[in-house]
């Protein structure tokens, strides 16, 4: 997020635009916590995870009272164009926000989940995903040790962007994500199968499904498997650290086009990739939940694991 605010504010300022930045989302809009930034605001922050801005979950934006105050604050402080950069919440926001007020506004997918619709990419997905795949890596050593299975819960807000992912990439046997109808009694003949020939195995499992790896190990614990099986929930970890190539590169192209197309007097739109090129979509497509283009991943998967 702070190399799109980078990119945002840079833009701006190339084009003799002035840019305020809004302090925790939309709860900053709605206390009128909005600051002028000036260049030095973001240097040096391009390397670094997290937003300078802050950031919040907004409960009282669902109140139309409170976005109403929220588009005063906007006119008080002269602001005509709005660019928001978050995931499914702040689109939600966003959307509901451009058909009420007369504002033009850009979003810009920021989410490791990669859970938005009209999009194939949002900020932090790579870095999470790397951030995934080198901890599997670490826990690996004690697995090919002691010959364990290891169940490693990754993030995902019920999306298996994440898991999915990420089992391709750290060679897991298994996946479980709320996308596929799980079969605990197929993941328990496999996990028997890799204890009956000594082998360590990874499986990933996205939060919440099944109630996550720590339920699918109470499962497998009824069947007298407790022993060779241990869990690992990765957690916040997910979330931060310096970002990518790819994420800095495509939190670049999305700032600077977000800021342009405000230019251009397009409105109500969110940037993304789709086949890897910029394209720009109405903000409103983002408020339906975005679907896995990729699920043949599971296919290679098992394919790559076989034994
Ligand atoms: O939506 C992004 C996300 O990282 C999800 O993957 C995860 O479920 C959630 O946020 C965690 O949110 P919090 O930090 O508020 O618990």
């Amino acid at each position: 997020m702070n190399a799109c605010i980078r990119a945002v504010l840079r833009t701006c300022l190339y084009h003799n635009i002035g840019v305020f930045g809004i302090l925790d989302g939309y709860n900053g809009l709605i206390k009128d916590q909005i600051q002028e930034m000036k260049y030095k605001d973001v240097s040096n922050i391009l390397q670094s995870g997290g937003t300078i801005l802050g950031t919040a979950r907004c409960k009282e934006f669902h109140e139309e009272k409170m976005r109403k105050l929220a588009f005063d604050n906007l006119n008080k402080n002269n602001i005509d164009g709005l660019i928001t950069i978050g995931g499914d919440g702040t689109f939600k926001g966003a959307s509901i926000f451009s058909k009420e007020f007369d504002l033009p506004i850009i979003g810009i997918p920021g989410t490791i989940d990669n859970d938005i619709n009209g999009t194939e990419y949002t900020l932090g997905f790579d870095t999470a995903l790397n951030t995934i795949i080198s901890a599997v890596d670490n826990i690996r050593d004690t697995a090919a040790s002691h010959h364990r299975i290891f169940l490693v819960e990754v993030m995902g807000n019920n999306s298996g962007q994440l898991a999915l992912h990420a089992a391709v990439a750290s060679g897991a046997r298994e996946v479980f994500m709320p996308e596929k109808n799980e079969d605990l009694a197929e993941i328990r003949e496999k996990v028997k199968q890799a204890i009956a020939v000594n082998r360590s195995s990874m499986i990933i499992v996205s939060e919440g499904e099944v109630g996550g790896a720590n339920k699918v190990k109470q499962y497998l614990d009824e069947y007298g498997l407790a022993d060779k099986i241990r869990v690992s929930v990765l957690g916040h970890i997910q979330r931060g650290g310096r970002p990518s190539f790819r994420d800095r590169l495509n939190a670049a192209l999305f700032g600077e086009a977000a800021v342009v197309a405000l230019m251009q007097g397009k409105s109500n739109l969110m940037v993304g990739l789709m086949d890897g090129k910029l394209k720009f979509n109405d903000i409103s497509m983002a408020e339906e939940k975005g679907t896995i283009e990729n699920m043949d991943y599971l296919k290679l998967i098992r394919k790559l694991s076989v034994y």
